[in-house]
């Protein structure tokens, strides 16, 4: 056995864990999901996320059957899952049973009605995933019996809604633990280290669902200006808009926004949407350019305010890991309360 070798068994054997029922569910070592993140979250990182003992979810985003064919081509070997956009996969619903011959571990719905296709996912022997907005998104969840429930809070990287982390996660804990027990509920929005998963777990969950946090990780399909933007980032440089959906033509449903880094293009449009949309035709094919180049300033930036709380871009491995052992050690020494 080598030095590495010697490193890789001695950091397994002194890793504190956290076991629980999620981890039992989805056959995890770390209660940690990665976010489906739409053209981030490829094959490479799910397959980092799920090597590193958490559960890797591949961005199936606005649906393309080729990107997602080769996405599961190279995690192929791994556990790993899928999430879809529930309203846009509606428009094109084969996606669906496209992905499920691929015998993902879970598929996640969020942004839309579940109900269409709850049945065709329980029938492939696939765990249901719903991740929810608001309490009337959280009885969505419940009738349809979710095997796993996120509570996504305003805090999150990309599209969502209102709700604060720290009374909607208890909040959906009360409703399932009171009408639907079996359900498993997850916390996602601002978290980005081990205090982020132990508090998700003082407020109820039984687990986090992380955006942001690997985003910023070498797997990631993320321009690397892009990438620098967020380090130098901090959590007030974001903000919830709907000009990204606007300048890319994409028609989401009333009240959901997304948030964005803060940045020239946000500051010139937020609050202009009307006019954005009269210059969309020239707008558009620049925002995308920009996109494609990387410039940070006039396009769509897609991360949350868990930028605040990143440094570098590393290894999801590492992530997952230091999250998972930080939030160990901190619900085992609780950080030096002292009890009388
Ligand atoms: C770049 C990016 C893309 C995202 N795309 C999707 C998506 O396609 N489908 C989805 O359900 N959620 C998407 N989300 C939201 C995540 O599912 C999750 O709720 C969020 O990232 C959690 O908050 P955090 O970013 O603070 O970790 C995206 C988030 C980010 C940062």
């Amino acid at each position: 056995m080598g030095g590495n070798d010697i490193l890789v068994v001695w950091r397994r054997i002194s890793m504190a864990t956290i076991s629980n029922r999620l981890t039992r569910l989805l056959n995890i070592q770390h209660p940690i999901i990665s976010a489906p993140m739409a053209f981030a979250g490829g094959g490479e990182l799910a397959a980092a996320v799920s090597s590193a003992g958490g559960l890797g979810l591949i961005g199936g985003g606005y649906g393309d059957s080729t990107w997602l064919e080769e996405q599961f081509d190279i995690c192929a070997g791994h556990r790993v899952g899928v999430g879809f956009i529930t309203w846009s996969l509606r428009k094109s619903p084969s996606l669906l049973t496209d992905v499920l011959k691929r015998r993902p571990v879970a598929v996640m719905l969020s942004f839309g009605d579940p109900r269409p296709f709850v049945d065709e996912i329980r029938k492939a022997g696939a765990l249901l995933i719903c991740q929810c907005q608001t309490i009337d998104h959280v009885w969505d969840a419940i009738e349809v019996g979710a095997d796993v429930v996120v509570a996504q809070a305003a805090e999150a990287g990309g599209h969502g809604m209102l709700r604060g982390a720290l009374s909607f996660v208890p909040e959906a804990a009360d409703l399932i633990t009171a009408h639907s027990p079996k359900s498993l509920l997850v916390a996602a929005g601002g978290i980005a280290d081990g205090r982020g998963l132990a508090a998700a777990i003082m407020l109820g969950a039984e687990g986090v669902l992380i955006g942001t946090r690997l985003w910023a990780s070498e797997e990631a399909i993320v321009h690397p200006r892009h990438h620098e933007s967020i380090v130098e980032a901090t959590g007030d440089d974001t903000i919830r808009t709907t000009v990204v959906d606007v300048a890319r033509q994409i028609p989401w449903p009333r009240g959901f926004t997304a948030r964005v880094r803060r940045n020239t293009f946000t500051q010139r449009w937020h609050g202009r949407e009307d006019l954005l949309e009269q210059s969309v035709t020239s707008e558009a094919p620049r925002y995308r350019e920009a996109f494609s180049q990387g410039d940070p300033d006039n396009t769509g930036v897609w991360f949350g305010e868990a930028a605040g709380l990143i440094g570098a871009i590393e290894p999801a491995t590492m992530i997952v890991e230091r999250i998972a052992t930080q939030a160990a050690d901190l619900l085992r020494d609780h950080s030096g309360v002292s009890l009388s």
